[in-house]
């Protein structure tokens, strides 16, 4: 799978990708991620991506025609099946679309800052509108960074344990279970006794219960 990402702010999305899970998925080739920066595609003298709004107000709006030439150029290359705009009025990112997304084969992802983008943008090139959640950000990068690792974690052959994907929380209705590492004894704090019995229909048992006791609690409306 392949994402372009378009940013004036290349710099921020170095980090994100260059390690870990999203490192070893570009070095066996399962995920291509492409970071483009969009004052590459400014006609300006200064380079400039943005401008004043029509009708006034604060902040600037970005423009159109960087966005349009870095996104015609990408397309002339390659088909895309999605072009993603990060925005807090998108919807809201859940597990349900990372899975979509992962069926993908090309996706470009749009990332805005100032006070928005300039609206033809999204109406002519956008085909959907993503949210990480009920906040507001200072740009889409970072989103679009949250974005990617969802997606591409869910990528077959990403993960080593191929079954780890498939028991996170939210991947099915249940949020997961505690879970405990050595020393079975901390200062008195002691691992649950089942974990260490070795009773393996047990421990799936206590595990259930305890995914189902901490999703009513916490998320009651993932049960609904
Ligand atoms: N850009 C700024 N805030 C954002 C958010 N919460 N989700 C997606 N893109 C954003």
């Amino acid at each position: 799978m392949r994402f372009d990402i378009i940013t004036v702010l290349p710099a921020l999305l170095d980090s994100p990708f260059a390690h870990s899970i999203l490192q070893r998925a570009q070095k066996k080739g399962l995920a291509e991620i492409v970071v483009h920066n969009l004052r590459d595609y400014s006609t300006h003298k200064q380079k400039s991506v943005d401008d004043y709004p029509y009708g006034g107000g604060s902040g600037m709006v970005m423009s159109i025609e960087p966005f349009a030439a870095c996104i015609e150029k990408l397309k002339s290359e390659r088909e895309y099946e999605e072009i993603i705009f990060l925005t807090p009025d998108g919807e809201t990112l859940k597990q349900t679309i990372a899975n979509e997304l992962s069926s993908k084969t090309n996706v470009i992802l749009l990332c805005g800052h100032y006070k928005g983008i300039d609206q033809r943008i999204r109406d002519l090139f956008v085909t959907r509108e993503i949210s990480i959640g009920d906040y507001v950000l200072s740009g889409g990068e970072l989103p679009a960074a949250v974005l990617v690792d969802a997606v591409v974690r869910l990528l077959p052959g990403v993960l080593n344990d191929e079954t780890s994907a498939l028991s996170d929380s939210f991947q099915g209705e249940l949020l997961d279970a505690p879970v405990y590492t050595r020393p079975a004894d901390w200062k008195g704090h002691k691992v649950p006794d089942v974990l260490l019995s070795g009773h393996e229909a047990k421990i799936a048992e206590w595990r259930h219960d305890e995914a189902l006791s901490r999703t009513k609690k916490r998320r009651p409306d993932l049960l609904e």
